[in-house]
């Protein structure tokens, strides 16, 4: 059986979860106003995962006997002044993620909850590959510059971002 702390802490974690995906879609509609279709696939794969993410807490609060307490979700931003801009927002959003894991695991220790300790391992690691493919992303618009080819370049590539096999079971990463 869950205890209470670490299924309150769960279900916060299921609202910054979804509001990652909310602000990536955000994102993936700023770049398809920017014509840039190859950022908003991009993001658009970015908020598949992050729904695959929150299912993962969603699931895990179900399969120890807890209860799933949906909050209202915020928009957190909507427009950026730059391509670049908007990646780097999304790095941010990224490390602010990697905190709150770490917060749960040091809560699950706490609580001594060594289920919630394993569960939340694959997410330390998760935050690694996160946080590593929005920096490099960064770095390529930063090598672009203000080059309007280069970043036609990097659209393109970008684009070839596909999409997890199925993003609501909690497995897609
Ligand atoms: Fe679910 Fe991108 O962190």
């Amino acid at each position: 059986m869950i205890k209470k702390p670490i299924e309150r802490a769960f279900n916060e974690q299921i609202k910054h979860e979804l509001e990652s995906a909310y602000l990536y879609l955000a994102m993936s509609a700023y770049f398809v106003g920017q014509a840039l279709d190859g950022m908003a696939q991009w993001m658009r794969v970015q908020a598949q995962e992050e729904l695959a993410h929150a299912m993962r807490f969603f699931d895990s609060i179900h399969d120890r006997g807890g209860t799933v307490d949906l909050a209202a979700l915020e928009v957190l931003e909507k427009t950026w002044g730059s391509p670049l801009s908007a990646f780097e927002a999304a790095f941010a959003h990224e490390q602010f993620i990697t905190g709150k894991i770490g917060e749960l695991v040091d809560l699950a220790r706490r609580e001594k909850d060594h289920a919630a300790d394993l569960f939340l391992q694959w997410f330390v690691g998760e935050q690694i590959e996160e946080e590593a493919s929005v920096s490099k992303v960064v770095d390529l618009l930063k090598r672009v510059g203000d080059s309007p080819q280069g970043l036609i370049l990097a659209d393109r590539e970008l684009g070839a971002r596909s999409a997890p096999t199925n993003p609501g079971s909690g497995g897609g990463e």
